[in-house]
């Protein structure tokens, strides 16, 4: 099944015309499936003589692509024409990690060898084992992940070749497969733990939290309710279009970097705390807070230009509504703490009581800002036993499958060519060199 991108069609155009010299100009505009048009401005500066100017992509589209949609003003998030809350009430990780790479759901026999081979690369390399103890053991765990999964380039030989799909397929399932156990033996690690090596008679999501919770001296009891939180917080993290970390991955691999290599990249872009840091912040934030009666005052803070406070968990740039991940965070949320039987959290009474005054506030109705992915997740992945240094390291782990299907559809594109931006420069125009004593 093919999942390279259908080619966006252009029929209609736009003018522009350049009033410092009256030139006009025509381009072409394209249309896709769903979602705004885009102007085709490929040839702008060839035409114009000018660039485009937009720093932080606002009005930029910067590929076509068919693996996910988001209509952001009406908070609608589609995994290859699938909504989220289908896909996280129906769906299981894996599944959604086929749907991604391949563009359809896969039928049984499909599946069954999907799972299968994605189980069989869960072992990582035993020489990469010592790698941990070249790490402080209070280093950052996505310290440890980006180097790690950086290095897998090191020993996979057999599938650095971009060129052939089998490789690029190869590599793929490995980082699926083993992203997750490098993820628990990092968590291991900084607790002084044994090493758990994977168990291939549990699904992901079990086996995950059995490399993560288990120990060598009794055995592990899964947790079928939290199994499927874990599984469903997965689903929930796996892509989002052209996102920070996405569009680093894609701009990494369009040199034709090697895929490990992207996707450590990728790594390191999520680990900011305005993009997947933030779950991380957001509990750290509600420590912050401490108590209900001191909400007013962070609120006040975070409209507050002189504050550099922001509400973690809050705003986003392409959602203007409520997000669809977070309200299915919220309802996981309830099922894992339920399960617990944890029926008090004063973290989860401030966010709850947070979000209620937020969203009445004039200037978080004015900017929509809405609760994002990572407002709830955290509780949860507490609630759970993940220690906050853990929490960007789930996201990381969810989203490698989305990182590897872009990096795949980029590779695939029949006309892919390397990122190469410019700039308005406003620096100092030619100068003679100075000599030292002519200097200040
Ligand atoms: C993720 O892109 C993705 O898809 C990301 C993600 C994914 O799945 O890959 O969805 C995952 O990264 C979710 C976002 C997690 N980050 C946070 O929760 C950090 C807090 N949020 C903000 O830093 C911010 O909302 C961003 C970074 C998420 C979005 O930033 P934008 O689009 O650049 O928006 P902005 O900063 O320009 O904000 C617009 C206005 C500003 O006010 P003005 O300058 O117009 O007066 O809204 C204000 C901001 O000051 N604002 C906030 C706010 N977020 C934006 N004010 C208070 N608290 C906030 N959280």
């Amino acid at each position: 099944m093919s999942s390279a991108v259908p080619q966006a069609k252009s029929q209609q155009t736009v003018t522009m015309i350049d009033n410092a010299t009256g030139k006009k100009f025509e381009f072409p505009v394209m249309e896709g499936t769903v979602g705004p048009r885009v102007v085709d401005i490929r040839k702008f500066y060839a035409e114009t003589g000018m660039f485009t100017y937009d720093p932080g992509f606002t009005s930029t589209a910067a590929c076509e692509s068919a693996v996910t949609y988001i209509d952001g003003d009406k908070g609608v998030l589609l995994h290859r024409g699938y909504s989220i809350k289908e896909l996280a009430e129906k769906s299981d990780f894996l599944e959604v990690c086929y749907l991604l790479l391949h563009g359809e759901l896969p039928n049984k026999p499909q599946k069954t060898e999907f799972v299968t081979t994605i189980t069989r690369h869960t072992m990582v390399h035993e020489q990469i084992l010592s790698f941990f103890s070249g790490f402080r053991r209070d280093s950052h765990p996505m310290a440890v992940m980006v180097g790690t999964v950086g290095a897998l380039a090191a020993f996979y030989h057999d599938s650095l070749d971009i060129d052939d799909p089998k490789q690029r397929e190869l590599a793929a399932h490995r980082m699926i497969a083993k992203v997750p156990t490098i993820a628990a033996l990092a968590y291991k690690y900084s607790i002084g733990q044994p090493f758990m090596h994977p168990r291939n008679d549990l699904n992901f999501s079990e086996n995950f939290l059995y490399m993560t919770f288990g120990i060598p001296s009794e055995p592990y009891k899964v947790n079928p309710v939290l199994a499927r939180a874990m599984d469903r917080i997965f689903i929930l993290h796996a892509d989002h279009e052209q996102n920070a970390s996405t569009s680093t991955v894609r701009l990494a691999g369009s040199s034709r970097a090697n895929p490990f290599a992207c996707i450590s990249s990728g790594i390191a872009s999520l680990w900011g705390r305005a993009h997947g840091g933030a779950n991380e912040a957001v509990l750290d934030m509600l420590h912050q807070i401490g108590d209900k009666s001191r909400i007013p005052e962070f609120i006040a803070r975070s409209k507050d230009k002189n504050d550099t406070f922001r509400l973690m968990g809050f705003g986003h740039r392409v959602y203007k509504n409520y997000d669809p991940r977070a309200e299915i965070m919220r309802k996981t949320c309830k099922e894992v703490l339920d399960e617990l039987g944890i029926k008090d959290d004063p973290l989860l009474d401030i966010a709850v009581e947070l979000e209620k005054i937020a969203l009445q506030d004039p200037y978080f109705i004015e900017k929509k800002l809405y609760p994002n992915v990572d407002f709830y997740s955290g509780i949860i992945l507490k609630a759970m036993g993940f220690p906050t240094s853990m929490f960007t390291v789930l996201f990381a782990v969810a989203r490698t499958v989305g990182w590897v299907s872009q990096w795949k559809e980029m590779i695939e594109e029949p006309t892919q060519r390397i990122g190469r931006p410019r700039q308005l420069y406003t620096g100092t125009p030619e100068r003679p060199f100075l000599p030292m004593d002519k200097r200040k």
